[in-house]
């Protein structure tokens, strides 16, 4: 959570910080600001609310300067408010701090800091970072950064600057990312690659406590000996325009849309191109069982392939959120092999569950989407999702391209384990590339989906339920609905209904229910009639032949495919149900109210 860019170069910083910013913004958006450091010292901006605030701000308060640091923040420690906002900067503005994490330890430092005298003026535990940062400076800014992360405790992506040196920006992480970009024009900070993709596609990772020195003319990397490190700079493929709207409303409609190019490319990578590669490398013989563990919706595709695993390995899956697993004391050893599925590749729980699988000898094969993020590099190995920058809160393609990666690993994996002979394989492996144009197909018809939700506004509840996979994927439908329409939704085995939910149903209720599990038919029809004769209305999303019980049932149909693969059909229909939802309700659709994209802390 939270975003943090920083600029240093020969152009004025203040437009790029503010662009840069609208891409980080999916890490937090309830307060934004900026710094930029002149011959006089720092001018500072700051607004509580959405960026479109700050911008307002900034036409009657302009700013100018060739260094600067920005922030968009998700809060944690005081709520959103002006003095709460970043950058932060010290008592004297000597030194302003942008921070993306927690510092754990600033209740201490702060009483240590108010006791020689320094007030604060903020509610954060970030403002410690600049108070502290003055405090210990001696002339010397790079040995003031030195000092303070070996003090700080917590996590941490840091862009500081200093009156004093107003020609060098210095970034130094600890459990956070951080990105060095390197353009023709100046260097950059930046919490996530979308900020600086229009300048530049040459960046750095930092790692955990180095510190990089931007200067307009070049970046220089240390340790905290103060020895000179030296990095490989990389090329990131993602062009320009993947992180603009391209058109549409919304970057989650841009998103569902993208769908089948990048499953192609996710397929494509994973069975001829590096992917392909790692994959060939991990010998499933080894293991005994397989561990699942991740958050929101690369939980829920952690679901599914459990039914999918399950059934193509014969081998145990269990699969847990990450924010269980990490704290669980979870049974696995040598012969078990953890997958973690995340699209950012930073989720704090997620990380920590693969740090807990490791300490226990697990072997860990992460599921990534962002090249260079922390779980791809620290896990054993990792396979990566082609989706490409996603921008919207809510995920939908890096979620379709999680579950085709999941599919070609449960069928390389069988073929491993000799429960699926190369006839059989290459059968499934044609079924799981049939499904981008199938997606494609659906896509093609989304009137229907956007007529059948803009009649859906007016709920206050919709129950998803389904069975197997189907009940794994309701999960997703569910999720999705809630996150961004502000309905209330909940996913349910439809055998469960009974023990409970069946009570909330009354006229006109809505259950959207998943009909894709062909020797589950008869079950899941019972399931819908009995919540019809208990006057509800029912979606019904999948082909098995149904009533429409006196106009009270709608069926969407899909193009035919495996049945283990249906959910990666079904799942577009249920995120456009939602989006369509959201959109005739006119909210915020790609930063749903108090969510953030990219959690990096617990
Ligand atoms: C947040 C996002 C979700 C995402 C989850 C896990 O809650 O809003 O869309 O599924 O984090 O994120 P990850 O980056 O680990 O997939």
């Amino acid at each position: 959570m939270c975003g943090i860019i920083g600029y240093i170069g020969n152009q004025d910083a203040v437009p790029i910080i503010v662009e840069g910013l609208k891409k980080l913004e999916y890490r937090g958006y309830d307060s934004a600001g900026l710094a930029v450091c002149g011959a006089d010292g720092f001018s500072v901006v700051k607004q509580k609310g959405r960026l479109d605030a700050l911008e307002i701000r900034l036409k009657q308060q302009p700013l100018s300067g060739f260094a600067g640091i920005g922030h968009t923040r998700w809060a944690t420690h005081g709520e959103p408010s002006d003095v709460n906002s970043h950058p932060h900067v010290g008592q004297q503005n000597r030194i302003a701090v942008v921070h993306n994490g927690i510092i754990e330890n600033y209740q201490e430092i702060k009483e240590y800091l108010q006791q020689k005298g320094v007030t604060f003026h903020s509610q954060t535990d970030s403002e410690v970072i600049a108070q502290l940062a003055e405090y210990y400076y001696d002339k010397e800014l790079i040995k003031t950064v030195v000092k303070l992360s070996r003090r700080l405790e917590g996590s941490y992506a840091l862009g500081i600057m200093c009156a004093a040196h107003p020609d060098v920006l210095v970034a130094v992480k600890k459990d956070n990312p951080l990105i060095i970009g390197v353009s023709a024009h100046g260097h950059f900070i930046a919490s996530d690659i979308p900020a600086v993709l229009k300048h530049t596609n040459q960046v750095y990772y930092l790692e955990d406590n180095e510190i990089a020195v931007l200067t307009a003319q070049g970046v220089q990397f240390f340790n905290t000996e103060l020895e000179t490190v030296s990095k490989k700079i990389e090329t990131v493929s993602w062009n320009p325009e993947a992180a603009e709207k391209g058109g549409y409303p919304h970057f989650m409609l841009k998103e569902i849309m993208e769908q089948p190019q990048i499953l192609k490319d996710t397929i494509a990578n994973l069975l001829s191109g590096k992917g392909a590669e790692v994959m060939q490398q991990i010998d499933i013989k080894k293991f005994t069982r397989v561990c699942i563990t991740a958050c929101g919706s690369a939980y829920n595709a952690g679901l599914v392939a459990k039914y999918v695993f399950e059934r193509l390995l014969r081998l145990p899956v269990e699969v847990e959120t990450a924010s269980e697993f990490r704290y669980k004391d979870a049974i696995i050893d040598e012969q078990s092999m953890v997958i973690l599925i995340s699209q950012s590749g930073e989720t704090a729980d997620t990380i920590a569950a693969m740090r807990e699988a490791k300490r226990k000898g697990a072997f860990t094969l992460s599921i990534v989407n962002v090249v260079g993020s922390t779980l791809s590099k620290e896990s054993d190995v990792c396979i990566y999702t082609a989706a490409g920058p996603e921008i919207a809160v809510a995920t939908t393609k890096a979620f379709s391209a999680q579950l085709t990666a999941l599919y070609l690993l449960a069928v390389r994996f069988a073929v491993g384990l000799g429960r699926l002979t190369p006839t059989q394989a290459k059968q499934y492996i044609g079924q799981i590339q049939s499904i981008p144009k199938k997606v494609a197909e659906i896509l093609q018809e989304v009137d229907t989906v956007q007529r059948y939700a803009a009649a859906c506004v007016g709920y206050k509840s919709v129950f998803f339920i389904g069975r197997n996979l189907d009940y794994a994927i309701a999960t997703e439908g569910s999720l999705k609905l809630k996150e961004i329409s502000y309905i209330h939704s909940e996913a349910y085995a439809g055998g469960e209904l009974k023990h409970g939910t069946i009570s909330l149903i009354e006229d006109n209720t809505l259950v959207v229910t998943l009909a894709t599990v062909e020797k589950l038919y008869p079950k899941i029809l019972s399931n819908a009639e009995q919540v019809l004769s208990r006057g509800a209305r029912v979606l019904w999303i999948g082909n098995a032949q149904t009533d429409d019980y006196g106009g009270r049932l709608v069926q969407l149909r899909l193009p035919p495919i495996e049945e283990l693969f249906a959910p990666s059909l079904s799942v577009i229909v249920l995120q456009l149900f939602a989006y369509y939802i959201a959109a005739n309700k006119g909210l915020d659709i790609d930063k749903p109210r108090n969510l953030a994209k990219s959690v990096t802390v617990e």
